[in-house]
């Protein structure tokens, strides 16, 4: 049995299983004929989600709402489809985003102030985006009578210790609480974390590659102890995607996805190179976290994912354990210097590769 995306859709036993492994994403059926908005669609998983959905399945529509109109020009000269729609808007502008969510069923909230240093020196930004935007974004899905919203959110908003990661926090907070201010025919919202995307705007391979491109003999790391998690732009569409599908109101879902030591990740892109040590950074982790150990006791284990449940009284869990979600142990934490995956230089250069190659 296949699961199909839709009103009041519950994740059955089989479905839900099914959802879970590598193919969950043929569960999706449901989103042929439907109407999405994807705010953030001009960045780096805005196009990922945006090639993925016109080559899998035909939407009704797919609107990309941002602001910059250059970025939208671009992606209007390569997609091109019927379904496509291209509007120009800010999250923090509550009326636009309602006007744009009219008719619409599922909305994915990828619109984000995502840079470290810029949300540190530009505060008042920081939190007029990721903050006041994902509330604008509740009220007006919530209006509009949209069905489900997924937000991403990131591994810097466990344990946050800069804006950046605190304001996606708080982010995170406003959409699982949504689920309790939309009543009976209620939309539903849940969260989707991840860690660092290969070859994003603004990634570190981005700024390797353009000093490697430059001529440097050796790279920058802050700290060679430090590890990250790492995905590429495509896994971390089908990982929304999938949870879009699954989800019930309120998770926090946390892809199991491999770690990598940064020293290795310097070797893979410059072998040989005389690296340089240039001290952590403000704001900066050695090991970044995705389910802290104070978050163990609501949390959930699938085979591909973790489910960190929202701490409702009314939130019921037992369709996750009927359908052979685990709870982790009271002391667990899914930290990038304790995962048991990894990548060594051989598994970084063919992920950079698939990354690479899938590019859009
Ligand atoms: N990249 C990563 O490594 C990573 C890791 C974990 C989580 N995430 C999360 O994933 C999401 C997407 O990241 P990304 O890598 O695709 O970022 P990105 O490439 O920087 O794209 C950001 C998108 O948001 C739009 N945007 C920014 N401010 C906006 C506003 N006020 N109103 C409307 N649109 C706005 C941008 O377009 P305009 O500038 O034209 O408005 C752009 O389309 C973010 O929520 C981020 O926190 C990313």
């Amino acid at each position: 049995m296949t699961q199909k995306i839709g009103d009041g859709a519950k994740p059955a036993g089989s479905a839900l299983n099914s959802v879970s492994k590598e193919n969950a994403i043929h569960s999706l059926k449901g989103l042929a004929g439907k109407s999405i908005l994807v705010t953030g669609g001009t960045g780096s998983f805005g196009r990922g989600l945006v090639d993925y959905l016109v080559q899998h399945f035909t939407p009704d529509r797919l609107i990309v709402f941002s602001r910059d109109e250059l970025k939208q020009f671009e992606m209007q000269q390569r997609w091109r489809q019927p379904c496509m729609r291209y509007f120009i808007g800010d999250v923090r502008d509550g009326e636009r985003l309602e006007m744009a969510m009219r008719g619409v069923d599922y909305v994915i909230h990828a619109a984000a102030m995502k840079q470290v240093q810029t949300a540190e020196y530009n505060p008042f930004e920081c939190v007029r985006t990721n903050i006041h935007g994902a509330e604008n974004v509740v009220r007006a899905a919530i209006r509009s009578g949209v069905k489900r919203v997924i937000a991403l959110s990131t591994d810097k908003a466990a344990n946050p210790i800069n804006l950046y990661g605190a304001s996606k926090l708080a982010s995170d907070k406003i959409f699982v609480a949504a689920n309790a201010l939309s009543g009976r025919d209620r939309a539903r919202f849940a969260v989707v974390r991840y860690g660092n995307v290969l070859g994003s705007r603004g990634s570190v391979l981005e700024v390797f590659e353009r000093l490697i491109e430059q001529g440097a003999t050796g790279l920058p790391i802050t700290d060679k102890r430090m590890t990250r998690f790492f995905l590429t732009v495509q896994e971390g569409v089908k990982v929304v995607l999938s949870s879009l599908a699954m989800m019930e109101g309120g998770e926090l879902f946390v892809p199991k996805i491999p770690s990598v030591k940064m020293t290795d990740l310097l070797e893979a892109m410059l072998p040989g190179g005389a690296h340089q040590v240039i001290g952590i950074r403000p704001g900066e982790k050695l090991h970044e976290v995705m389910v802290s150990e104070d978050d163990a006791r609501a949390t959930l284990e699938l085979p591909d994912r973790y489910v960190i449940a929202p701490l409702f009284d009314f939130w019921d869990r037992t369709h996750y354990i009927d359908c052979g979600a685990v709870p982790v142990a009271d002391t667990f934490s899914y930290a990038s210097n304790t995962n048991t995956r990894w990548l060594d230089i051989e598994g970084i250069k063919a992920l950079i590769a698939k990354s690479k190659a899938a590019k859009v």
